[in-house]
């Protein structure tokens, strides 16, 4: 398994899963803790949700999967915008850390940017890791201008990771954000791997390459997002079979000459896009 080294010398999984939409129907809930569970058995350990994730159900059914096998997985969960003073920080992950039934969230990132100040932000998240409640924290959806601005406010620097949308037919932080981080030694997350609804799974180019290498196209965007050293991505997989398909696309390398079958259907960006969110 590809591992992404976090500033303070973390390393943690590659391939991980993704929780958005999970636990929010009663009667699919058992399944997709069966394809959760799978997925941490198969070593896609790095789980990622949110508060916001069916207002708290999500961080639940996680804390029902991991009970008794909390020290197996990476767990990253997300504070809205709203909840993201000094103080709100502090009480949205206390609620977080009830759902999930753990001490600690090993990554804490502020959902998007809001209103609320960064620097009263950092300052609820250095609390938090001061007082053990969470192992790092960073920020999803920030571009790298609010990353600029991030790291001039009083421990910012501290950041570890950005989660951003990353797929095949959407390239724009090849430009500025992933080298970016590259430079700052900021781990980045790649949400949505297949553009959220597959339909970037349906591109002839990943089909042919896939074809090539007797896999599916999923497993193509999933090697081509964690070419990349300090990435990692966590596709959403309620389905066994796709849970199955995911946790083996780190053994995929892709050659010089898939990347140019790629590149020639969904070329990378060659001037700044504005960051593209869901
Ligand atoms: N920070 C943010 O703002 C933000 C925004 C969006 C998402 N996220 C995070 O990123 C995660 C992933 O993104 P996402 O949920 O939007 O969608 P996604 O992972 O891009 O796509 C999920 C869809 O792909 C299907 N799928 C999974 N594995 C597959 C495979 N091997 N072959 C074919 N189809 C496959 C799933 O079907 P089945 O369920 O039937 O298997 C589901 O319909 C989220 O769950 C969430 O944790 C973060």
């Amino acid at each position: 398994m590809h591992r992404v080294r976090l500033p303070d010398g973390t390393d943690v999984p590659a391939l991980g899963q993704g929780t958005w939409l999970i636990g929010e129907n009663k009667r699919r809930a058992s399944k997709e803790e069966s394809a959760l569970a799978l997925g941490i058995d198969l070593g896609l350990s790095l789980i990622d949700t949110a508060e916001m994730y069916g207002d708290g159900r999500s961080e639940e059914l996680i804390g029902r999967v991991i009970k008794g096998r909390r020290h197996e997985v990476f767990l990253v969960s997300k504070v809205y915008p709203h909840n993201a003073s000094r103080d709100g920080v502090q009480a949205a992950c206390a609620r977080s850390l009830k759902r999930l039934n753990v001490e600690t969230i090993d990554l804490y990132l502020l959902h998007w940017r809001g209103g609320v100040p960064l620097a009263e932000t950092v300052a609820g998240f250095t609390a938090l890791k001061r007082a053990g409640k969470i192992g790092a924290w960073g920020v999803s959806n920030f571009d790298v201008a609010d990353m600029d601005e991030l790291l001039g406010v009083p421990g910012g620097d501290a950041c570890a990771a950005n989660q951003v949308l990353y797929h095949p037919a959407s390239r724009g932080i090849e430009y500025d954000l992933l080298p970016w981080c590259a430079r700052q030694k900021i781990s980045v997350m790649a949400y949505s791997p297949f553009g959220h609804s597959g339909t970037p799974l349906r591109s002839k180019a990943l089909t042919d390459v896939a074809r090539r290498h007797g896999v599916a196209p999923a497993q193509i965007a999933l090697a081509g997002a964690i070419r990349h050293p300090h990435v990692s991505v966590i596709p959403k997989a309620g389905d066994p079979a796709h849970v199955r398909e995911n946790a083996t696309a780190g053994k995929i390398t892709l050659t010089a000459e898939d990347l140019a079958v790629i590149d020639a259907a969904h070329p990378p960006p060659r001037r700044k896009q504005s960051l593209d969110l869901l």
